[in-house]
């Protein structure tokens, strides 16, 4: 996957891109990350980037011919890419959305800052997207937060081939509990039957365990979770006698 970010913090994303996971799928040549400055793309000759809001209130806006401008060079020189544009205004990015934009070979993610970006970029953009009901000073984090969840779905960048599979929210519920050694710490056992070796009756707790700990947090997350005639059979003991899922 090739993904391009445009910004006026090229900076920003030199360390979050050069550890671990995203580090290695880049050396292993399944990702290559392409930062471009914003202002590059700029004509005039102090390369502005933001200019006054019309109408007036606070803070800057930030120019659309740049950004255009950056939008058509980078598709021109690349190839056409999924253009996401980061606002506070955007669809709510979820696991959902990482997943979808994993199977795309290009994506092209716009930093928004200031007050905002002039609303005539939006013809260019193929998805607004926001990480949640907060306001950060600009669209650089959550651009990071982004490539992060879906980088690790594309084939093979995990180490093993499982492990996005268990994560929480793969299937629509959060994960049960985990442990490893020792395997008493404080007093508390890890329970039994993840020592016993039996891998059917251990997929069986680790799902029931799933499902009680999405019933407690999220509930509203077994509305679109696909869910069998046994995770059914299971809410309902929940709903029934309301007691924690068999521990040991
Ligand atoms: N820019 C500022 N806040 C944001 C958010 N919550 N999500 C996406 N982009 C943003």
């Amino acid at each position: 996957m090739d993904v391009h970010i445009l910004t006026i913090f090229p900076e920003m994303f030199v360390s979050p891109f050069a550890d671990s996971i995203l580090q290695r799928a880049q050396s292993r040549g399944l990702l290559r990350i392409h930062i471009h400055n914003i202002r590059d793309f700029a004509t005039d000759r102090h390369r502005v980037t933001d200019d006054l809001p019309y109408g007036g209130g606070p803070g800057m806006v930030m120019k659309p011919e740049p950004i255009v401008a950056g939008l058509h060079a980078i598709q021109d020189t690349f190839g056409p890419a999924h253009v996401v544009l980061l606002t506070p205004q955007g669809e709510r990015f979820n696991q959902e959305r990482a997943k979808t934009l994993s199977q795309y070979e290009r994506l092209l993610l716009v930093c928004g800052r200031y007050a905002g970006i002039d609303a005539r970029v939006q013809r260019y953009v193929d998805a607004e997207l926001s990480i949640g009901d907060y306001v950060l000073t600009g669209g650089e984090l959550p651009a990071m937060v982004i490539v992060d969840a879906v980088v690790r779905l594309i084939p093979d960048v995990l180490g093993d081939a499982q492990s996005a599979e268990v994560d929480s929210l793969f299937h629509g519920l959060l994960q049960g509990p985990v442990y490893t050694r020792p395997v008493e710490f404080t007093g508390v056992r890890v329970p039994r039957i993840l020592r016993s070796g039996n891998h059917a009756a251990i997929a069986a707790w680790r799902r029931r365990q799933a499902l009680w700990t999405t019933y407690q947090r999220r509930p509203e997350l077994l509305q679109d979770a696909a869910l069998s005639p046994q995770d059914l059979a299971v809410l309902r003991e929940f709903e029934a006698c309301d007691v924690p899922a068999h521990e040991s």
